[in-house]
């Protein structure tokens, strides 16, 4: 299992234990994380689970992938270099504790 925080713009923290496999949005939407969508079901193809990775974790999770990640983001809003998708994410235990932010709003 995977502890992963997500953090509403306002400040609003949401913590889940998810197992590990499914990817960050897939726990976001099982767990009512409100600010997540996943409208596209993980498929890279619609960017309402945009997120941005805390600091101190993109390291471990890395930026987003070059293709149709990147592609995707261009759709999202106020994209930065800490922006993925968050169905590109797959938790594993090196990201438990993983700190994700959410945007204003999706789209
Ligand atoms: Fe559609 Fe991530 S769920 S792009």
């Amino acid at each position: 299992m995977t502890k992963v925080n997500y953090i509403e713009a306002s400040g609003r923290a949401h913590t889940v234990e998810a197992e590990n496999g499914i990817s960050a949005m897939e726990a976001a939407v099982k767990n009512g994380v409100p600010g997540i969508d996943g409208d596209c079901g993980g498929a890279a193809a619609c960017a309402t689970c945009h997120i941005y990775v805390d600091p101190e974790w993109l390291a471990k999770t890395g930026p987003a992938a070059d293709g149709l990640e990147k592609s995707m983001l261009e759709f999202a809003e106020d994209v930065n270099e800490r922006s993925r998708l968050a169905c590109q994410i797959t938790l594993n235990d090196a990201l438990d504790g993983l700190v994700l932010r959410l945007p204003d709003r999706q789209h």
